[in-house]
């Protein structure tokens, strides 16, 4: 399937503030989406409007009920976006923070003797978390071993591990340092056969930007996301729970609605921005001529992403124009192989012979921002088995251009080539 066409390009990279320019370094390509995707203008403009509102919601009065409605619009829109059934989203002081009070109170809510499920995959959020609250809830956290070869995890690994006793389980949608993706639904179907009500926990903060979010399809009861990794800002998490992982018993104040799992006043613009990220989705899906429902047009953005992605990944992988590929590049190696279909348009490579840091570092000097994953606590569970100490991340959104990857084909092909 065919990328965006220019003409689109430039009408969705003109929604996006800094999409070519850094402040601090002038000129600059923007291949580090995994570690915080570009804003949209309208989250910059509405994140201002809100910064001067004094007003606290919860009051009666035409500014305090306008925070209120703002608040429940973006609800319903997140809703809609993510194909939400039941359950409720709220926010929180991160990813990382959510997910850990998810898993906290899905421990202690079941019953001891159970088991946490998780993957070597997951990201230190999910697996930290399984790792402290079963040991207090008087259970044991399994882990399913992720393929080395492939970067990811399958609804088979879930299936051999999973026991009727499982009582919590964890599944990371993608890996912020493979790239790969994994099938959710299937992983949860997996769980779901041995273990019906198990309490399923979700970290989509890598495959968010990706689009194509469907909690009623997945069948889980919680799943968290970064907004500043999916055009909003920093500051804040959201999360989806549903309303089993809703009724477990959670921090809230003495006499204070059942139900409430936000902590203390919630910042209006945070949510505002999540409308904003939404109608972009729509505007996206509109723009690439999908359907006629909101939904349809998110999973006609979803694919337009996907497609433009792939278009990226694979010029970078295979080559462009007169320029070789990264597999053709003898001293590069790419982490979960050259041709795998879980890939979610980021490549983690090594140059044989240079520091991953070196790399990352000539890249910076040319004008192209990419990261260098080290294996600390953050990426040792995925690099450490394949005897890494660090790895190049190139990180793309669908706002990139095949432009984009030439120009970092040609300082590869130079220097490394
Ligand atoms: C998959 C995944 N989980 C969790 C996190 C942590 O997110 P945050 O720093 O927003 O809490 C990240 C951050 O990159 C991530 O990629």
């Amino acid at each position: 399937m065919p990328g965006i066409d220019d003409a689109l390009m430039g009408q969705v990279r003109s929604r996006f503030a800094q999409v070519d320019e850094c402040p601090q370094q002038g000129p600059r390509v923007f291949f580090e989406n995994a570690g915080g995707a570009l804003t949209l203008n309208s989250v910059v403009k509405t994140s201002t409007d809100y910064a001067a509102i004094p007003d606290n919601q919860g009051r009666d009065n035409v500014g305090s009920h306008e925070l209120v409605r703002v608040i429940n619009k973006a609800k319903d829109d997140m809703r809609v976006f993510m194909n939400a059934v039941g359950g409720q989203f709220f926010v929180g002081e991160s990813g990382t923070e959510l997910l850990f009070r998810l898993i906290m109170n899905a421990c202690l809510g079941t019953a001891r003797g159970g088991k946490v499920l998780g993957s070597t995959l997951e990201h230190p959020a999910t697996r930290s978390a399984c790792d402290r609250w079963a040991a207090i809830a008087g259970q044991e956290h399994v882990l399913i071993k992720h393929d080395d070869a492939t970067g990811t995890v399958t609804a088979d690994g879930y299936a051999e591990k999973v026991t009727s006793d499982t009582v919590v389980a964890t599944i990371l949608h993608t890996s912020p340092v493979t790239g790969m993706s994994v099938d959710v639904a299937a992983c949860a179907k997996a769980i779901r056969a041995k273990a019906p009500e198990c309490i399923i926990i979700v970290d989509g903060i890598q495959h968010a930007a990706h689009g194509g979010m469907d909690l009623e399809k997945y069948d889980v009861d919680g799943y968290v996301i970064s907004p500043y990794k999916v055009f909003s800002r920093h500051g804040y998490g959201v999360a989806w729970i549903s309303d089993r992982l809703n009724a477990v018993p959670h921090n809230n104040l003495i006499n204070g609605p059942e139900d409430n799992w936000e902590m203390g006043t919630r910042d209006t613009g945070s949510y505002a921005t999540l409308s904003d990220v939404v109608d972009y989705f729509e505007w996206l899906g509109d723009a690439v001529g999908g359907g006629s429902t909101r939904r349809e047009k998110f999973d006609a953005a979803a694919e337009a992403i996907k497609a433009q992605e792939t278009v990226l990944t694979d010029a970078m992988i295979h080559g462009t124009g007169n320029l070789r590929g990264l597999k053709d590049l003898e001293a590069v190696s790419i982490i979960g192989g050259v041709d795998n279909p879980a890939r979610e348009g980021l490549v983690s490579m090594t140059v044989n012979g240079v520091a991953s840091a070196d790399v990352v570092k000539r890249l910076n000097e040319e004008g192209i921002r990419t990261h260098l994953r080290k294996a600390d606590h953050y990426s040792g569970n995925i690099l450490d088995p394949l005897n890494l100490d660090g790895c190049i991340r190139v990180s793309m959104c669908h706002y990139n251009s095949v432009q984009e990857v030439a120009k970092f084909l040609a300082v590869m092909n130079e220097t490394y080539g």
